[in-house]
């Protein structure tokens, strides 16, 4: 996401106590099973985990087997010994659609109708569906957001409705057919199978809130189709071979009016806004358009396999700032979907399908014959107990505050509402949740919290026993069990890591990194064997400064979640973040995305000069860096990470 951190969303003023009281120390280590400890006992590795559970499977947990490799400032993409990255998919390539394949040009001439064929701009989650086994197969993946500065010729300067159209269309998913060649994967074009999907692509409203007269608009009188998918962050895949994108940071791209709707204030919408769009573009500004930020902030399900099918707007999961959106299935079949909201003191959740996932038959693909499963069932709230447990609360209308007098009149308000719903069951407030993943060996469930420098801070939330650290500039990894199945309502829970670096002065800055120390998870995601892969967002104003002066670049690291151990595995060019991870399915090509490779440190204050910070992957001396996704292989094609 975007990086200008004094613009942060930051909208949570709720009373509900950040479990709140529970930030009591002595409390806090019943974590750690030791009485008495001091902050350094806090920051200590984790010994042992709550109630007596211990995550991962095998004894000892999956083998490490690279050589690590050092923090570095370096412009270009650093791997192990015995490995090599290779570039493909960068912005602006044409994603393959037959008889529409414009080239990319360097100087970002490329026009809007263009760029809505090509690679859209800042990809981020990724995932990779066989079509041939481990040689063939789509590659499904969101632009998140787009840096006009290097979009266009000229940058923001003369701005028009053609630079706000070709932001537009570069925003969204991209699907793409690749093949491995030899030891070499390339795009393959054309495909039938190459999409793209943009800020403009109509997607059909599911669930309670379709319909809903808070989802009305001029422009779409029923409430039930969205022009356009917007700040697609993290991506998860269903069992049934859908692709789901979670439209991340949807309120900087509205005008409100000088003093915004409580409503609005709570979704961190403004006047101000980052992308210029309300300026050519009425949809984008709540006064003429009121309703239209409440069919943003969903999560999306895609089937890359049908390039005809209609994409939707799955509202049964809740609106928030969702990071993303990943998949657990219980012992009898239902789909238990996870999800976090990546803003300060904002919330995880997860959502019970009512129906068991249905097989496919009948004439019907697995992704047509469950087609309306995620517009069914409840969704819950996490809450962090100080004592290690934690509990789901029903986001249920009726149930509990959420009632008419509450401003809840029915479910759709209440999904419409997620926010302010969770606010009042008094849910507990993370350090922004960014990805989750569910190891498939234990069935303990990780989350990114990436940091949160406004913990503690004066009129702010306190810290607690799930977010520990004041000022809390390192990010840590929370792991839960549930008891019983995906689906129960209490779970254990502790902290993987608190991430950090040892030799800063500063307690709450370094950390219990057990191995290559880091800062600001963000991605994460498990392969076959077992190992949790950690890719890294720091903001690129504080990359190499202060407390960070020893991390590097933004990279991606691989954990032994049995052990604890982290390694360095790679190294992104400058200002870049590391993102998105998935693998074919022999283990031996792992996909990675390289997003805002150059980016200027602040979105307010960009240098005219395109090239200023980094100039990846091209180094092409009139052209731009450019975000692009990164194959890694083994030079003797084993299995990466082994
Ligand atoms: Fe788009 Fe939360 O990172
Ligand atoms: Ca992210
Ligand atoms: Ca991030």
């Amino acid at each position: 996401m975007p990086k200008d951190f004094s613009q942060m969303e930051d909208s949570n003023r709720s009373a509900n106590p950040s479990i709140h009281e529970v930030s009591d120390p002595a409390r806090r280590v019943l974590l750690r099973g030791s009485l008495g400890l001091s902050l350094a006992g806090l920051l200590a590795p984790l010994a042992g985990c709550a109630a007596g559970q211990r995550p991962g499977g095998a004894a000892g947990g999956p083998a490490l087997g690279f050589k690590s490799v050092a923090a570095s400032g370096a412009d270009r993409v650093i791997v192990p010994d015995g490995y090599i990255a290779s570039v493909i998919a960068a912005w602006g390539e044409p994603v393959g659609i037959a008889g529409n394949m414009p080239a990319f040009r360097p100087d970002a001439g490329n026009t809007a109708a263009e760029q809505a064929v090509q690679m859209g701009m800042h990809h981020d989650g990724i995932h990779f569906v066989p079509l041939d086994g481990s040689r063939r197969g789509l590659l499904a993946m969101n632009h998140e957001y787009t840096d006009d500065a290097l979009l266009h010729v000229g940058g923001q300067t003369a701005w028009s409705a053609d630079k706000v159209q070709k932001s537009q269309a570069a925003h969204g998913i991209s699907v793409i057919e690749v093949e491995l060649k030899g030891n070499t994967w390339q795009v393959v074009r054309p495909s039938r199978y190459a999409r793209r999907i943009t800020a403009t692509t109509p997607f059909a409203v599911g669930g309670p809130a379709a319909g809903h007269t808070l989802m009305k608009t001029a422009d779409d009188p029923a409430g039930r189709t969205v022009l356009g998918t917007i700040g697609n962050c993290a991506s998860g895949m269903t069992p049934w071979g859908t692709y789901l994108s979670g439209e991340e940071n949807f309120q900087n791209y509205f005008t409100a009016a000088d003093t915004p709707t409580a409503h609005e204030r709570r979704w961190g919408i403004r006047k101000a806004t980052w992308y210029r769009w309300p300026e050519f573009d009425d949809r984008f500004d709540t006064v003429r358009n009121p309703n239209e930020p409440n069919r943003f902030g969903w999560v999306v399900e895609v089937d890359p396999m049908d390039p005809n099918s209609t994409p939707v707007k799955r509202t049964a999961l809740g609106r928030a700032a969702h990071e993303g959106a990943w998949v657990a299935v219980t012992k009898d079949g239902r789909a238990v979907v996870y999800s976090g909201e990546d803003a300060r003191f904002e919330y995880i959740y997860k959502f019970v399908s009512r129906d068991r996932i249905a097989p496919a038959g009948k004439g019907k693909t697995a992704a047509q014959a469950n087609a309306a499963l995620l517009d069914h069932g409840t969704l819950y709230v996490a809450q962090f107990n100080a004592d290690g447990t934690g509990q789901w609360l029903p986001l249920v209308q009726g149930s509990g505050p959420l009632t008419p007098a509450n401003g809840f009149a029915d479910q759709g308000e209440v999904l419409i509402k997620t926010r302010q719903a969770s606010d009042l069951l008094g849910a507990t407030k993370m350090d922004r949740p960014e990805w989750l993943a569910i190891d498939p060996a234990s069935g303990w469930v990780y989350c990114t919290l990436t940091n949160n420098t406004a913990r503690g801070t004066p009129g702010q939330p306190g810290v607690d026993a799930a977010n520990p650290r004041a000022n809390n500039t390192m990010g840590q990894i929370i792991r839960w069990k549930e008891q019983g199945d995906f689906h129960g309502e209490r779970f254990v829970w502790n902290h993987l890591l608190l991430a950090g670096d040892p030799a800063n002065p500063r307690a709450e800055d370094q950390g219990n990194v057990k191995g290559d120390t880091f800062s600001s998870p963000d991605t994460i995601a498990f392969d076959g064997r077992g190992v949790l892969w950690i890719g890294t967002d720091m903001s690129t104003g504080r990359i190499g400064k202060n407390e960070f002066a020893r991390l590097g670049n933004n990279q991606l690291l691989a954990c032994n979640p049995v052990s604890g151990e982290v390694r360095r595995f790679l190294s992104g060019p400058v200002n870049c973040e590391i993102t998105g991870a998935s693998w074919t399915p022999d283990g031996r090509t792992m996909f990675i995305n390289v997003q805002h490779p150059g980016e200027a440190p602040s979105e307010r204050n960009r240098p005219e000069e395109p090239r200023r910070f980094s100039n990846w992957p091209d180094f092409n001396p009139v052209g731009r860096p450019r975000s692009a996704t990164v194959v890694i292989r083994r030079h003797d094609g084993g299995v990466i990470g082994t």
